[in-house]
């Protein structure tokens, strides 16, 4: 008798155990990353300043980085809310004022992930009807995303009216325009920017070498300036780890790692009326999203990636990867290449059938062909205390660099600026110097909100046969994450949650780790793979 009710005993105890770790373990889980709430912050002006000067540096693009000016706008905005006195430097601004050079990547196709949106908002209150005003388009956050040709859906059921917050969808070259005027022309809380055509040359350091001083700036005539009485130096050009090194900080030698997709995409930009567009065989349901179509190939199969957007101003956009020199050039070129793609199911018939429209009825498409560059990932989070001067930080691509086809550049330029903000919300008083341990506290939190994002887009490149890895790595590094994402998408295709938690960790509003909450992972594990 004893023994039986000391087992019941026991088991129930053991049963309560189990249930407790598993909810302890959902919370875990499912708790909103800190930078939801973080949020909230963001663009709330704090009540005395810091002291000093504020300097946005942009220079030279280095290693292909792509999203400089529009990291250096977002981040100027920031810094306007703590300093009365900002300045942004970037080489971008003299084309901003009179186009002349032709910027990599302005034409291409970029992805907004909600993220962005919900940061710009806050800087901007007038955001959205800004937006209408320069023919910008805000479309519900659904990429219509086809992996190896199998629908993922998005989850309409969680949101009320089964509508799903919005983002933008623009040109890129139209995008950086709006946002600059937004954040910085039109902005009254931006009253006290002063923006700098050129590019830092260098920096100088204090005679301890515990902070930066003053800044270099070559301006486009080819005469010099120093910006002197500077607060804190934010980076948006991967030449940072020079001017740092040229101004005495000893940095180790594998700061930067690397890795090359060589990828290559072209971006078709076709002009379409309204009289066209009625006429594209576009099903119901693809429209007033994000993307009407996006194709991801399975790795076995090759790189490849589709993705037509309607964008601004009655434009439409269509991206196509290739790992070979091979991209369509011309219009006649671009059924044949798309005839070639194969996967677990082939491209959507309409969706053909509408690139073969848009290509007879829109003959002045413009192509832009690019080389995706070196993706890269600069670990100032792993430089030793006191190598840093205190008061630098990096933002944007000059710290990470991610594969753009993932589409995530954007959200993790607001993602920088969160943590930024928050950080500097956190320091009370305005002394005359920021905190000894301001760098790396910057570089520490951002290190652990985005080193996800390399890993699993890194991770996801190296599955293609074409894909050079990083020092120390081979295309097997990351077999068991490659596995595992098959199994997530297979689970998205049959269960409305998995499919949730998928779209929202995609655009930043969940934690990498809401997909490891047990009745998420339960299933996960248990769906077999359709790839
Ligand atoms: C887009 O449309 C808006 C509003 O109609 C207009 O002000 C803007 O100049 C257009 N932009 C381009 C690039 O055509
Ligand atoms: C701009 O700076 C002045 C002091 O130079 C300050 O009084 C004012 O509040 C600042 N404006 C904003 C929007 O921060
Ligand atoms: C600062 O850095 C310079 C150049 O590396 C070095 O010569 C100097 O000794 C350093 N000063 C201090 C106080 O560490
Ligand atoms: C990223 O991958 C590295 C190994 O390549 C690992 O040490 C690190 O913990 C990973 N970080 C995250 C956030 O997953």
């Amino acid at each position: 008798m004893g023994i039986s009710h000391s087992s019941v005993f026991l088991a129930s105890a053991g049963v309560f155990l189990v249930a407790a770790l598993g909810i302890a373990w959902h919370k875990h889980c499912t708790s909103p990353p800190e930078w939801i709430k973080e949020l909230e912050v963001l663009g709330r002006p704090r009540k005395e300043k810091l002291d000093g000067t504020a300097v946005v540096c942009g220079g030279r693009r280095v290693f292909g980085a792509v999203f400089n000016l529009i990291a250096g706008t977002v981040a100027a905005r920031v810094l306007a809310d703590h300093f009365d006195r900002v300045i942004l430097v970037d080489p971008e601004l003299d084309d901003m004022e009179r186009p002349r050079t032709r910027i990599m990547q302005y034409n291409a196709a970029h992805g907004f992930l909600t993220l962005f949106v919900d940061g710009v908002r806050r800087l901007c209150p007038d955001f959205d009807k800004e937006l209408s005003a320069a023919g910008g388009r805000i479309a519900s956050a659904d990429y219509n995303l086809h992996y190896s040709g199998i629908p993922i859906p998005s989850p309409y059921g969680d949101f009320p009216g089964g509508r799903l917050p919005g983002t933008l969808a623009m040109r890129r070259s139209e995008a950086q325009k709006t946002l600059y005027r937004l954040l910085i022309q039109h902005s009254t809380a931006a009253e006290n920017i002063s923006v700098c055509p050129g590019t830092v040359r260098g920096v100088e350091s204090s005679e301890d070498n515990t902070s930066i001083l003053s800044v270099i700036v070559r301006k486009p005539d080819g005469t010099q300036l120093a910006i002197n009485d500077i607060s804190l130096v934010v980076g948006t050009s991967q030449a940072g780890v020079k001017w740092l090194g040229n101004a005495g900080y000893t940095l180790p030698a594998n700061l930067r790692c690397f890795y090359k997709p060589n990828i290559r995409y072209v971006t078709i930009c076709f002009s379409v009326s309204p009289e066209i567009e009625s006429k594209l065989p576009i099903p119901q349901f693809a429209f007033n999203r994000l993307a009407e179509y996006v194709y991801i190939q399975h790795f076995t199969y090759g790189s490849f990636l589709a993705a037509l957007t309607k964008t601004d101003n009655n434009t439409m956009q269509l991206m196509l990867t290739s790992s070979e020199d091979n991209l369509p050039r011309t219009m006649s070129e671009v059924i044949p290449f798309i005839s070639t793609i194969r996967g677990h199911e082939p491209l959507a018939p309409w969706f053909v059938e509408t690139v073969e429209k848009l290509c007879e009825h829109c003959p002045d498409a413009s192509f832009d062909i690019l080389k995706i560059p070196d993706q890269s990932y600069v670990k100032y989070h792993s430089v030793p205390e006191g190598s840093l001067p205190r008061n630098f930080v990096a933002v944007g691509d000059s710290n990470l660099q991610l594969n753009p086809v993932h589409g995530q550049g954007f959200a993790k330029i607001m993602l920088n600026a969160i943590t930024l903000n928050s950080l500097l919300h956190s320091l009370d008083s305005a002394g005359p110097t920021l905190p000894p341990d301001f760098s790396a506290r910057y570089f520490k939190t951002n290190s652990a909100r985005t080193e996800g994002l390399w890993n699993a887009t890194r991770m996801h490149d190296y599955g293609a046969s074409t894909c050079e890895p990083m020092g120390g790595e081979t295309r097997d590094t990351g077999r068991l994450v490659r596995w595992f994402r098959l199994k997530i998408l297979s689970a998205a295709t049959q269960y409305e949650d998995v499919a949730s938690v998928l779209w929202h960790v995609h655009n930043l509003i969940a934690a990498d780790k809401a997909l490891f909450a047990p009745r998420i992972l339960g299933k996960v594990l248990w769906t077999p793979s359709r790839f």
